[in-house]
């Protein structure tokens, strides 16, 4: 018999449901929340407020595009944690609600496997895109910076993290002091294409293990506005897209050393990458390149899925279905959790 689970995504600023039914993706719908860029980042009430609003429209909207009814759906799948905790009571209270309503089964989806999980979605039924067991996997998104070992669809270990800030962090922070729009990581990607990866040099880490850090290198961008615009007021304007490609080029030179240490170390040379920071042009560059440079098979998600989106929570609830792994009604969400 088919399996039909509805996503419900709500950890931050976008609001999605999707529904899977079988691994295949037969709809995945995204609101994104545009009240933020005026604040020049999100704003956890405003965001909690904008998933109220969407939730129900977007719920409908991928069980039409899907062509299922309620009653079709085998369970729910939601995000339960981490993320703003007010956006994610939004997606909990609902999922706990439509499977109350419908009598069926509850899943709890933790997000950051379920961006690794991405890589499982299938576009159309023969799609067999997807990376064997073991893989390494580059998670990196607004707020994470993770090498993870995957070894099955539930065994998932962390073999490096940042010890501070996020590599989308740093893209979107110093597009900031650039006077860029939020969120700066697909600006500066954009910028970066018409300038000198080698204008700036700016600090790299030399952190042991296959751990990150991407607070020094914020700190020399930004030391390097303040002494240049000393010399001239205009600096960052006249140097706009050479400091883009400066500052991609560095922290895809982090990214990559660490990951090609972890290659080396693990002897795993199946290496795919998930989160919003994947969608750069860069990145996904560098895994080509390393492809044909050391031997790897990379995976490299669809923009679709890069960023938020409920289609990855649905997979990741179709896989703990599949194990009966459900959720008690009871739990609540959380705001911080491990992988
Ligand atoms: O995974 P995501 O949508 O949200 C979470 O953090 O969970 O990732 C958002 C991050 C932001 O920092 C954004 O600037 C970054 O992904 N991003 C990019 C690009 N597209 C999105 N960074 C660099 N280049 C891009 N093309």
């Amino acid at each position: 018999m088919s399996i039909t689970i509805l996503g419900i995504e709500s950890s931050c600023d976008d609001t999605s449901a999707a529904v899977i039914r079988d691994e295949v993706m037969l709809s995945n719908v995204i609101a994104s929340q545009a009240v933020h860029e005026a604040y020049g980042g999100v704003v956890p009430e405003l965001a909690s407020r904008a998933h109220q609003q969407n939730i129900i429209p977007v719920v409908s909207e991928a069980l039409k595009r899907a062509g299922v009814t309620p009653e079709d759906l085998s369970a729910v799948a939601f995000t339960r944690g981490p993320g703003l905790m007010g956006s994610l009571l939004v997606g909990t209270s609902f999922a706990k609600g439509f499977t109350t309503a419908l009598n069926i089964l509850l899943v709890d989806v933790n997000h950051l496997q379920a961006h690794v999980m991405a890589h499982f979605i299938k576009r159309f039924p023969d799609d067999n895109t997807q990376p064997p067991f073991p893989f390494l996997c580059l998670l990196v998104s607004g707020g994470n910076s993770q090498i993870i070992k995957v070894e099955s669809y539930n065994e998932m270990t962390v073999i490096g993290q940042t010890i501070d800030d996020a590599a989308g962090e740093a893209f979107d922070k110093c597009a900031k002091v650039m006077g860029l729009p939020y969120p700066g990581g697909p600006v500066v990607d954009r910028l970066a294409k018409e300038g000198n990866p080698k204008a700036f040099a700016l600090s790299k880490p030399h952190i042991p293990g296959f751990d990150y850090s991407f607070s020094g290198l914020k700190t020399s961008f930004l030391y390097l506005l303040r002494d240049k615009i000393k010399e001239d007021p205009d600096f960052i304007e006249k140097n706009k897209c050479d400091l883009c490609a400066s500052l991609q080029t560095t922290i895809v030179d982090i990214l990559m050393d660490k990951l090609y240490k972890a290659v080396k170390q693990t002897g795993i040379k199946h290496v795919a990458v998930a989160g919003g920071v994947s969608a750069n042009s860069a990145v996904r560059a560098a895994f080509e390149d390393y492809a044909r440079k050391y031997g790897w098979t990379v995976y490299l998600p669809p923009f679709s899925f890069t960023t938020d989106n409920a289609a990855m929570v649905a997979i990741t609830g179709y896989y703990k279905y599949l194990d009966k792994e459900f959720c008690d009604i009871a739990k609540a969400p959380f705001a911080r959790v491990e992988l």
